[in-house]
């Protein structure tokens, strides 16, 4: 039995790539750690434990490990006098007790099926001084059963459910997090409830496709139901992510219309305009679908905020169907756009598919997709100049501590100016109106009405 006393008192620094999926599990990771006595650090030289959650779901994420690992050789000596490196996430996964051996100063490798064990893992490699690995396929702990040191009061990111049985064909994710495990409908219910009772106003639910909810549970699935339900904790935003187009119900799309709560803001990601490349991508809709079921959407919900991710220079891609996601991207008139260059994952379909077409090539496109969603989107913030938006305070724009920054219910970020006499920071987590009275590309940004609540 490890005896995990001996991380008391130990500070602890996380760094988190990828998604908002490693983003909870870090919370989770914390949330033990600090169950453990151990403090967080908010710089790695001043910690005794530095832990990488990591991303390969592009080939940037992944070489940035081996740059971050090894600053840590130069950092200097930690508090307690020993460093315990540790690795977790999709990387950890994926390559396991392979890491040790490109990373020599690393102690502890966790995947992500395992992170309930991080504190004996990290506690084993203090007393003994060995390397730990743990990587497992299938959860062996109850994650979600783990404190969780939220990183805001007034947000939360809530797991829904885990894994994806999509097997897009350039996607590295089913292989790093697993098939579909949805979480049981009525602890979802009462972690928001608790959340809610903890004085928090907005949560995110997550999964690598919600819409498919509930499936492995033996039902259709429940994700409209799980909204509705979750609209009656008395939570006051709701959003959630991912959406796969294939899997959107009507019955979603009424309860997104119908649940004051849940915000008029729907990600759809889309990764092609090209029925073709879609095809080979294993998206299991045309075009012509994601068009229809776009229209749907906006007539049930006509301001809906649609945001979506692309792929640029899928293997294989032509001109012509790259043309047909630009036009795709004006016809869906997107909010907003995670727009990404094809990168090649070692063991995923698309990665066997030879393409001659020019890095140049690619990057050119790529340009000329960011230039058309960025009119897309300052097309869509349009429509809000002249009108009072309540903005979720976040904190201060990053250039400015006089401005505050926050979020709209469509999920736009706002600004206005710190109303006179007050502090910021005490207006963190309230619901302040704005008059907008400029709309850019990525922004709102207006003076402020009444009070903040
Ligand atoms: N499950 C989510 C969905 O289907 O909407 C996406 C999750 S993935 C973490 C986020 C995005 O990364 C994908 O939507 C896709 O656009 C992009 N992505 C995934 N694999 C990629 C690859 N090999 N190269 C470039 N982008 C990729
Ligand atoms: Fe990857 Fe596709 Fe699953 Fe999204 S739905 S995580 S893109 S395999
Ligand atoms: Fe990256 Fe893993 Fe998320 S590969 S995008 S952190 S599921």
């Amino acid at each position: 039995m490890t005896d995990l006393s001996i991380l008391s008192g130990k500070t602890y620094f996380i760094r988190t790539f990828g998604c908002q999926m490693n983003l909870h599990d870090s919370e989770r990771v914390s949330g033990l750690l600090d169950s453990l006595g151990c403090l967080q650090a908010l710089d790695p030289k001043d910690a005794d434990i530095v832990i990488f959650m990591t991303c390969c779901v592009r080939e940037a994420a992944d070489t940035r490990l081996y740059g971050q690992c090894s600053s840590c050789k130069s950092l200097p000596a930690s508090p307690s006098g020993r460093r315990v490196v540790a690795v977790g996430g999709c990387i950890a996964q994926r390559d396991g007790e392979g890491l040790l051996t490109n990373l020599d100063n690393v102690d502890v490798i966790f995947g992500t099926h395992s992170i309930a064990h991080v504190g004996d893992l990290l506690a084993d490699a203090f007393a003994d001084g060995d390397r730990h690995v743990r990587v497992e396929e299938i959860d062996s702990g109850a994650a979600t059963e783990m404190p969780w040191h939220r990183e805001t009061a007034y947000h939360a990111w809530v797991p829904i459910m885990t894994g994806c049985n999509n097997f897009c064909s350039y996607c590295i994710v089913p292989y790093v997090r697993g098939r579909e495990k949805s979480r049981p409908m009525e602890e979802i219910v009462d972690e928001v409830t608790g959340l809610v009772r903890q004085g928090v106003r907005s949560v995110t639910l997550l999964g690598q496709n919600v819409n498919s909810y509930g499936r492995d549970h033996g039902s259709a699935p429940r994700f409209a139901e799980l909204l509705r339900r979750v609209g009656e904790t008395g939570v006051e935003r709701i959003y959630f992510t991912s959406s796969h187009p294939k899997d959107l119900l009507p019955e979603t799309i009424d309860a997104i219309a119908e649940v004051p709560a849940v915000m008029p803001q729907l990600h759809l990601a889309v990764q092609s305009g090209s029925s073709r490349i879609l095809k080979l991508m294993n998206r299991k809709y045309t075009r012509e679908q994601y068009l229809d079921l776009v229209d749907r959407v906006r007539d049930r919900i006509p301001d809906i905020a649609l945001t979506t991710d692309i792929i640029v220079g899928f293997p294989g891609e032509t001109e012509e169907d790259f043309e047909q996601t630009v036009t795709l991207v004006d016809e869906a008139k997107f909010a907003q756009a995670f727009t990404f260059i094809y990168s090649k994952r070692a063991g995923t379909p698309a990665a066997e598919i030879d393409d001659p077409t020019p890095r140049s090539v690619i990057q050119q496109r790529f340009d000329r997709l960011v230039r058309h969603v960025e009119t897309t989107a300052f097309d869509y913030n349009q429509r809000f100049l002249g009108t009072t938006v309540p903005m979720l305070i976040e904190g201060t724009s990053k250039k400015n501590d006089a401005v505050l920054q926050g979020k709209s219910p469509w999920n736009q970020t706002v600004h206005c100016p710190v109303p006179e006499g007050m502090d910021a920071r005490q207006l963190i987590g309230k619901i302040l109106d704005v008059r907008v009275d400029a709309a850019r590309t990525w922004y709102l940004s207006g003076s402020s009405l009444g009070d903040p609540r």
